[in-house]
């Protein structure tokens, strides 16, 4: 049997827009190639328009590239699938659906029976620390528990990735920190490999064990920063000096980056 690990193997990906009121064609990614390795927490950092969002969405199956592939361990990508789940920065709860309902979800799409894929959502809301609201919809929850809901419900589908698109970019500064740590965590003992999207350069070097920074129009990989901190000396607030020094080199590379905007 084919070895799962959650290798991903990114060849020559290059996709284009047409952005219709403008009528111009937009290149939003270019010849991309990058090896993410299997429990890699890899983040994604660069200037809005980059190509972050898209480059995710290839790798999700959501969007299709023009040019390229992508392989999870070994199988090219052709759209969605269960060896990949995807929390979206918009925590796209079902309003109507309990929470515990909503985690389940996952599980039942991939045809698990109702006992057993309510088992397995207690479990991820014990989790992430919502056992206490399995039977509260989600208005009734924060927006930091709406979005450990979120994490909750890929992690209960039990995907080989995560991909997340910066999905803690709507909560506040405090619960981020939280939120960041919970998922440090769950990564670790999970096994997951996790690309994470954000433009926080602070959130890049608290998670990533590398990041790698797009070039803006055509997107394109600028460099890759190493997380170098041991995890134990990470801090989600108030980091030290060697992490903030990872923070600083990753904004003075999306700065840099950035400066490339249009120039092939
Ligand atoms: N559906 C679309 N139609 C036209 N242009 C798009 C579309 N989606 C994204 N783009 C353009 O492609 C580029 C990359 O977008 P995106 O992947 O969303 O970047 P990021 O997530 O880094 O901000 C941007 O210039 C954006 O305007
Ligand atoms: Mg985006």
């Amino acid at each position: 049997m084919r070895e799962q690990t959650g290798r991903i193997t990114i060849r020559g990906v290059g996709h284009t827009y047409i952005d219709q009121d403008r009528k111009q064609r937009v290149r939003a990614l270019d010849r991309i190639d990058l090896d993410i390795r299997p429990r890699e927490f890899l983040c994604l950092a660069g200037a809005s328009g980059c190509g972050k969002t898209t480059l995710l969405n290839i790798i999700a199956g959501l969007v299709r590239a023009e040019e390229g592939t992508v392989s999870v361990d070994g199988v090219v990508v052709r759209g969605p699938g269960r060896d990949r789940g995807m929390v979206f920065q918009e925590y796209a709860l079902l309003p109507w659906r309990t929470v515990l309902d909503n985690v389940a979800l996952g599980p039942k799409l991939a045809g698990v029976g109702k006992a057993r894929r309510r088992e397995l959502a207690r479990e991820q809301l014990d989790r992430v620390g919502l056992a206490g609201f399995a039977d509260s919809y989600p208005h009734e929850l924060s927006g930091g528990m709406r979005q450990r809901a979120a994490v909750a419900r890929t992690l209960a589908a039990d995907p080989l990735v995560m991909l997340m698109d910066e999905p803690f970019a709507a909560v506040d500064a405090q619960t981020r920190a939280g939120l960041q740590e919970e998922l440090v965590r769950v990564w670790q003992d999970s096994g997951k490999t996790v690309v994470f999207v954000t433009h926080s350069v602070e959130e890049a070097a608290f998670l990533a064990d590398r990041t790698v920074v797009l070039a803006p129009h055509p997107g394109r990989v600028h460099t890759i920063v190493e997380g170098r901190v041991p995890r134990p000396e990470r801090r989600a607030v108030a980091a030290g000096p060697a992490q903030a020094e990872v923070a600083a080199e990753l904004l003075h590379e999306i700065h840099a980056a950035r400066a490339l905007d249009g120039v092939r």
